[in-house]
């Protein structure tokens, strides 16, 4: 069973880069599946590009990138959602990378760690209904990480609860993906 830690951010100098690292370094003790670490920014997807959506493409794209995104997504069975948010929303960067692929998603598991002045909680709550669409299952525990609190001059410092949020979260994603995988079988 194979989970992503998927860092939604693009911008330079980002956040996400260390809740990533944060994620990971937490999720690699674990035995009970294996998880890799994955920018979204590494990919430089373009803005949806594909002639045809991907619901009706099957796999067959036009485009380079989007064969490469597409591999990438398929090689895993679950996700942990990296998010931040902007203007009371989910990052643009992110969207994108769902819209490019469809089949790439479906019947598979998402848990959330959000970051922001709230939380990420209003992006969180829209993935859930973003995801849903590409027919992904989302787990109800969620680590919400705040600009506030979580960092201490610029340098990310997760707070004591924190690291029993995730384990939450992981475990979640975990026993949920083994269940939700036996639908792609
Ligand atoms: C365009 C933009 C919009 C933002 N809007 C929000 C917001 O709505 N809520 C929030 O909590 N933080 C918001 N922020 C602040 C982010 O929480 C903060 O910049 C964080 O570092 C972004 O994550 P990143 O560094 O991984 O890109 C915004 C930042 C940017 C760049």
């Amino acid at each position: 069973m194979k989970i992503a830690i998927l860092v939604g951010s693009t911008r330079p100098g980002r956040k996400g880069s260390a809740v990533g690292q944060w994620v990971y370094d937490a999720a690699r003790q674990r035995d009970d599946a294996d998880f890799e670490l994955v920018e979204i920014d590494d990919y430089h997807l373009p803005l949806l590009d594909e002639p045809v959506d991907a619901g009706a493409a099957q796999r067959d794209y036009e485009r380079e990138s989007t064969r490469v995104w597409s591999r990438v997504v398929d090689g895993f069975d679950g996700f942990v959602w990296v998010t931040p948010e902007y203007n009371h929303g989910v990052p643009a960067a992110m969207k994108n990378a769902v819209d490019l692929l469809y089949p790439e998603w479906n019947q598979k598991v998402a848990g959330f760690v959000g970051y922001g002045f709230d939380g990420a909680t209003r992006a969180i709550e829209q993935w859930r209904g973003i995801l849903a669409a590409v027919v992904m299952y989302t787990v109800r525990p969620q680590v919400v990480l705040h600009n506030f609190g979580d960092w201490t001059d610029g340098e990310f410092t997760p707070g004591e609860r924190r690291a029993g949020e995730l384990k939450r979260v992981l475990d979640h994603v975990v026993k949920t993906t083994r269940a939700i995988r036996t639908l792609r079988e």
